[in-house]
C-alpha cells in the first residue's frame, strides 16, 4: 500500500459508495477513464481485485468491502482533524450528517435555518426516513446523530429524549366520530385504516398498543409517507395515527379523534451509538438541538394549541 496515494483512496470511496465508476467521476469532476487508471493502479498496490462486475452491476470484492471500511475511518479521521484546526482558530467548521425519522422532517428542518446562521462554516446532509432505515444506516456508521422515536433495543446507544412526540387518531375533519368524546379503541375496526408501511417506527407503535387491546383494523391502503396518508385521509379514503407534528402547517383540513388510549406518548431522541466519539461540529448541533427544542416548543405552543381550537 506504500504505492497508494490520498486521491486514489478518494476515487475508490466515491466509486465504491455509488457502485458506479461513473457516478464517482461525476461526483468528482472527473473522467471516466481517469477513474478507471486511479483504481486500477489502487488494485495493483493493493495486489487483489477490489471490484467484480456481475452482469452490469459492480460489486465489491472482500478486499475492496475491507478497503472502503478502512477509507471511511480514514476520511472521518481527516474530516475530525479539520474540524479541531478551525475550532482551535475560534471557528466550527465542517459537515455535520443527521438522519432523523420521517415525522422529525417536521420540525427538525425549522431548527436549521437559526443553527445555519450560527454557524456559517457548518455544512449539512439531512437524510428523512424510517425507523428501519435509520436503524440500517446506524449499524453501518453513515450519519453522526440520529433522530428517532424509540430507542433501539438491540444496539448499545447513547440517547437523548428531547421533545414529546405523541401519537393521535388523525380523521377528516367532517368525520361521524370528530365530535365524539372518548371513543372505545374498539370502534377502530369499523373505520377503513391507513397504515404507514413495514418498517415504520409509527406503525409498530400503533400495532403494539391494538394488539395490547386485541383490536384488529381493516387496512385499506398502506403508505409510506406521513404526507401522502394526510392526502388520503383528507380525500376521505380513511382514518390513521399519525404523529401530532404532521399537523403543524395544515390543521384544518382534519380532525384529531378523542380515542381511548390515544395520545399514544412517545418522545423524539437525539441517538448516536455507544463509544462514538462525536465531532466537534456533532456535539455543537447536540447541545444546540437541546436548548432550542425547548424555545421551540414554548413558541409554537400558541400556534398549535390555536390549530387545536379549530379542529376540535
Ligand atoms: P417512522 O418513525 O417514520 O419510522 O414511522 C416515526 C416514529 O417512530 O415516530
Amino acid at each position: 500500500m506504500n504505492q497508494a496515494t490520498l486521491h486514489q483512496l478518494k476515487v475508490f470511496e466515491a466509486a465504491a459508495r455509488h457502485g458506479s465508476f461513473t457516478r464517482a467521476a461525476e461526483e468528482l469532476f472527473l473522467t471516466q477513464p481517469t477513474v478507471s487508471m486511479q483504481i486500477k493502479q489502487l488494485t495493483k498496490s493493493v495486489g487483489l481485485p477490489l471490484f467484480e462486475q456481475v452482469g452490469k452491476r459492480l460489486y465489491l470484492t472482500e478486499a475492496g468491502r475491507e478497503l472502503f471500511a478502512t477509507c471511511r475511518q480514514i476520511f472521518d479521521n481527516i474530516a475530525q482533524f479539520e474540524m479541531k484546526v478551525a475550532d482551535l482558530k475560534g471557528l466550527k467548521q465542517g459537515q455535520l450528517r443527521l438522519a432523523v425519522i420521517t415525522t422529525a422532517k417536521y420540525f427538525i428542518p425549522r431548527l436549521l435555518g437559526p443553527f445555519c446562521q450560527l454557524y456559517p462554516g457548518i455544512d449539512i446532509s439531512l437524510q428523512v426516513t424510517n425507523h428501519e432505515r435509520i436503524l440500517e444506516r446506524m449499524m453501518n456508521n453513515m450519519d453522526d446523530l440520529y433522530i428517532m422515536s424509540q430507542v433501539p433495543e438491540h444496539v448499545d446507544v447513547n440517547c437523548q429524549p428531547f421533545l414529546d412526540n405523541p401519537l393521535v387518531v388523525f380523521a377528516p375533519v367532517n368525520h361521524p366520530l370528530a365530535k365524539e368524546k372518548n371513543i372505545p379503541i374498539q370502534r377502530l375496526t369499523n373505520e377503513p385504516f391507513i397504515m404507514r408501511e413495514p418498517g415504520s417506527g409509527t406503525r409498530r407503535a400503533v400495532q403494539n398498543l391494538l394488539d395490547e387491546h386485541g383490536v384488529t383494523v381493516k387496512v385499506k391502503l398502506e403508505l409510506g409517507s406521513n404526507e401522502a396518508i394526510k392526502q388520503a385521509i383528507a380525500g376521505g379514503l380513511g382514518i390513521s395515527v399519525l404523529s401530532r407534528h404532521t399537523l403543524l402547517s395544515d390543521a384544518s383540513e382534519f380532525s384529531i379523534l378523542d380515542v381511548q388510549y390515544f395520545p399514544v406518548k412517545r418522545a423524539w431522541y437525539i441517538v448516536y451509538p455507544a463509544g462514538k466519539q462525536l465531532s466537534i461540529v456533532a456535539r455543537t448541533y447536540y447541545e444546540y438541538l437541546l436548548d432550542a427544542a425547548q424555545k421551540f416548543v414554548a413558541s409554537t405552543q400558541q400556534t398549535v394549541a390555536s390549530e387545536y381550537v379549530q379542529v376540535e
